[in-house]
């Protein structure tokens, strides 16, 4: 899979309606380009979500990339659970690693390993320049404008001046990272996002939350 061509749409399936998540896949399919599967243990994060038995159920019926942002401690011990699940790209928090005393470059080529694109995440009050001596290792970074742990959240502002400060330095280092921006992420601030350097917009609230879904997936881009 090819991630770094132009904006890509990817809902987030925690805000879809887990009694018909085939339809929420029939959207992403048809109208998107990535599912976005927010994982929680309910430790790294206040929430629990979901884990194997959904990205398997969605795996058989998805017919773009699924990827897979996991909120959990050790991510390292269930990165070749989930891409033997069928996730095609795989972040984790630079601030959980950190926690836990593992070394972020070392589960990001454990990822790469598995055929699958790592990326890594920080939340908003971790410096966007936590990421910068793995860039070398990711595929691409995210950049959360939201606490992460639930879907719903208003988008924080400081986000966008993460986003330019990550662009810059992809740029000045001539790497091929793509940036994904996730939480609170609409119409409203889509344009301005891509213009900062955002790549991969996760999107919950404001697609399946939408009258229209496939419309509202139209309005962000
Ligand atoms: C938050 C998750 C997000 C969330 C986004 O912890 O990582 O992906 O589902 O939802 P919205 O778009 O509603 O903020
Ligand atoms: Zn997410």
């Amino acid at each position: 899979m090819r991630i770094m061509d132009r904006t890509l749409i990817a809902p987030s399936i925690l805000a879809a309606d887990f009694l018909h998540l085939e339809e929420a896949a029939r959207i992403v399919n048809s109208h998107a380009d990535i599912f976005h599967l927010d994982v929680m243990d309910g430790t790294f994060v206040p929430n629990i979500s979901f884990g194997f038995p959904v990205v398997e159920a969605l795996a058989r019926v998805a017919e773009k990339p699924m990827d897979v942002h996991l909120m959990i401690v050790h991510p390292e011990k269930y990165v070749e659970r989930f891409a033997k699940a069928g996730a095609s790209m795989i972040s984790f928090h630079e601030e959980a690693a950190e926690a836990d005393g593992t070394d972020p470059a070392g589960i990001l080529k454990l990822i790469r390993s598995f055929g699958v694109h790592p990326g890594l995440v920080v939340n908003p009050d971790i410096p966007v320049e936590k990421l910068f001596p793995y860039l070398e290792f990711c595929d691409y970074v995210l950049i959360m404008s939201v606490y992460a742990g639930f879907g719903g959240q208003k988008f924080i502002e400081e986000s966008y001046g993460k986003v330019r400060a990550a662009r810059k330095e992809i740029v000045r280092r001539g790497l091929d990272v793509k940036i994904e921006v996730d939480g609170g992420v609409g119409p409203g601030n889509a344009g301005a996002l891509v213009e900062a350097g955002a790549g991969i917009l996760v999107a919950g609230s404001s697609v399946f939350k939408a009258e229209d879904p496939a419309a509202a997936i139209e309005a962000l881009r």
